[in-house]
């Protein structure tokens, strides 16, 4: 049974997607035309569009804009409405570990921008995301990384920690309670899915029209421990960037100012994940193998927060 490269579900026919999937991302039930390969996507990028770009990123990237009447994906300087990571040499399958780590986020209710899988014209695959801060108008909503919140320079993204996350919160979030137990959910659930790159350019605020500030919809979350084995957390919780128990997420949970029944709540709902999680793992467009270590990442993080 062939599954949807936007949502995992399964599909009835020869479809890649299912058409309220693709309605979703696009806005529109026709997959619009994507007209670029590989080759030329990284020209664009090291050419035309170098120093123009409007997202950062270790990554190849590039921005997409869709035309006025959504048949056509372009590959634009500046300003489009879509981001698009093709698949690299560097790493494997990466695009297809976004994709499910992205989509697991759902299951524990962590907010996510659309997003999905794509074909280039030359069979490449590459992960697409729909900004989160852009209106449909093309408004841009006023965004900062927690890196230029701490104030700190580019390449110290990753002299952070759990704690100054939770601080930058609690300095600038409209409703620092809540957006603090929206974190405590993300930092949790990137540990579960072994997640070593959580670095502070991981994690935004956004002032939405109505002038909240708030923590923005999840994004690059991957399962870095699939390509790089000995992969730990980017920034420590409590001085600790490994072999975690649920001692200590209760811990970091007290340090959050989550009430301890919350806090409860909030780790058996990741435990109850497992189950649904397994079966988006199955359907999901990794090779055999990295299945099969994710899953046992997955049963061994469940284990410990099972205490
Ligand atoms: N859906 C989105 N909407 C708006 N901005 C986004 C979105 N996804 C990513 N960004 C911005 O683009 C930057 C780069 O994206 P992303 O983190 O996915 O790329 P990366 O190259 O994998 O990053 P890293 O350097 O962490 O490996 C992010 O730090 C964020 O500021
Ligand atoms: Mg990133
Ligand atoms: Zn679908």
């Amino acid at each position: 049974m062939k599954s949807c490269s936007i949502c995992l579900g399964k599909l009835a026919g020869e479809e890649k997607y299912h058409a309220q999937c693709i309605e979703s991302l696009f806005g529109t039930p026709t997959f619009p035309i994507l007209d670029v390969d590989l080759s030329s996507l990284y020209r664009l990028a090291a050419t035309n569009m170098a120093g123009k770009m409007s997202i950062s990123g270790t990554q190849e990237k590039a921005c997409l804009t869709l035309s006025p009447d959504k048949s056509i994906l372009e590959v634009t300087a500046n300003g489009g409405r879509y981001i698009l990571k093709p698949e690299t040499s560097r790493y494997s399958s990466l695009p297809q570990n976004e994709q499910l780590t992205m989509r697991l986020a759902r299951l524990v209710s962590i907010e996510v921008p659309p997003f999905g899988l794509v074909q280039l014209k030359d069979g490449a695959t590459a992960y697409i995301i729909k900004r989160f801060d852009r209106l449909d108008d093309g408004t841009k909503l006023p965004t900062e990384d927690f890196c230029q919140l701490a104030e700190k320079r580019l390449r110290d993204k990753y002299d952070g920690s759990a704690e100054l996350c939770v601080r930058t919160l609690r300095k600038y979030a409209t409703e620092p309670l809540i957006e603090i137990q929206k974190l405590f959910r993300l930092i949790l659930f990137s540990w579960w899915t072994e997640n070593g790159d959580m670095h502070l350019k991981n994690f935004s605020l956004i002032t939405k029209s109505d002038d909240i500030c708030c923590l923005s919809p999840a994004y690059d979350l991957v399962c870095t421990k699939l390509v790089i084995p000995d992969d730990h957390l980017a920034m420590p919780i409590g001085g600790r960037d490994r072999k975690f128990t649920r001692r200590m997420w209760l811990d970091f949970a007290e340090y959050c100012q989550i009430p301890p029944k919350a806090a409860n709540r909030l780790i058996s709902e990741q435990i109850e994940a497992l189950g649904s999680a397994l079966t988006l793992i199955l359907a999901s467009f990794l090779s055999d193998l990295m299945k099969e270590q994710y899953e046992g990442f997955l049963r061994e993080n469940t284990a410990a927060l099972e205490g």
